[in-house]
């Protein structure tokens, strides 16, 4: 039996991000597909300063083959001035081949961000973030308010997507960021799992 591979590709410099990774990709094997998690290499505004072919350490880095295998998608970033981080944005525009044959089109995706302050931009963050991903006619999965932790959560986590508020640095998660995450990955999987049965 084909199992269903999704995606989950974010850029992480001080690990909040990757943690949050860590849970959507937890929710997506929940619920019965499969999680290849990937990275994307820093860029430099000097290019000789290239990155290595493989990262130091973590996942490797995603390939386009990543994202025109995949069943499904959830991307993260740091929220950067209020925008996702230029590393994965410099992926996303390595995808114009998979735009123009339509290779991502009626795929489920997610949207991830960590911030350092709970009201420094990660809403801005999350919907710039979905924008790509509608182009390629993606179908954007959200965090619905069935999800009780939407109401009780005091730091990151909201309908758009999953969030971490990392305050003094710290990357570890409040157990309503993580059930969020865990959240957001179930549900991408179980829409790419259903779509599959189609
Ligand atoms: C260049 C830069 C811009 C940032 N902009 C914001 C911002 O707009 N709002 C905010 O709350 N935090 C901002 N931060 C903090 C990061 O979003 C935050 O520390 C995040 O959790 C880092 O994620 P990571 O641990 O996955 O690298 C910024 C950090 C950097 C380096």
């Amino acid at each position: 039996m084909i199992r269903t591979h999704i995606l989950v590709v974010y850029y992480s410099r001080n690990g909040s991000t990757a943690e949050l990774a860590r849970h959507v990709a937890r929710g997506v094997e929940a619920a019965g597909a499969d999680a290849v998690v990937r990275t994307v290499p820093p860029v430099a505004a000097d290019f000789d300063a290239r990155a290595d072919e493989v990262p130091a350490q973590g996942p490797p880095y995603a390939t386009i083959d990543d994202l025109r295998e995949c069943a499904g998608l959830v991307i993260g970033s740091p929220t950067r001035f209020g925008n996702m981080a230029a590393p994965l944005k410099y992926f996303l525009e390595q995808t114009s081949d998979l735009w123009l044959s339509g290779s991502l089109v009626d795929k489920p995706a997610g949207v991830f961000t960590s911030s350092s302050s709970a009201h420094g931009g990660q809403e801005s963050t999350l919907l710039t973030m979905a924008l790509p991903l509608v182009h390629h006619g993606m179908l954007w999965v959200g965090v619905p308010y069935t999800s009780q932790t939407l109401f009780s959560t005091r730091t990151g986590g909201g309908p758009y997507g999953a969030s971490h508020v990392d305050s003094d640095w710290n990357p570890e998660l409040s157990a309503d960021e993580a059930r969020v995450a865990h959240e957001l990955g179930r549900r991408v999987a179980d829409i790419a799992l259903r779509l599959a049965r189609d």
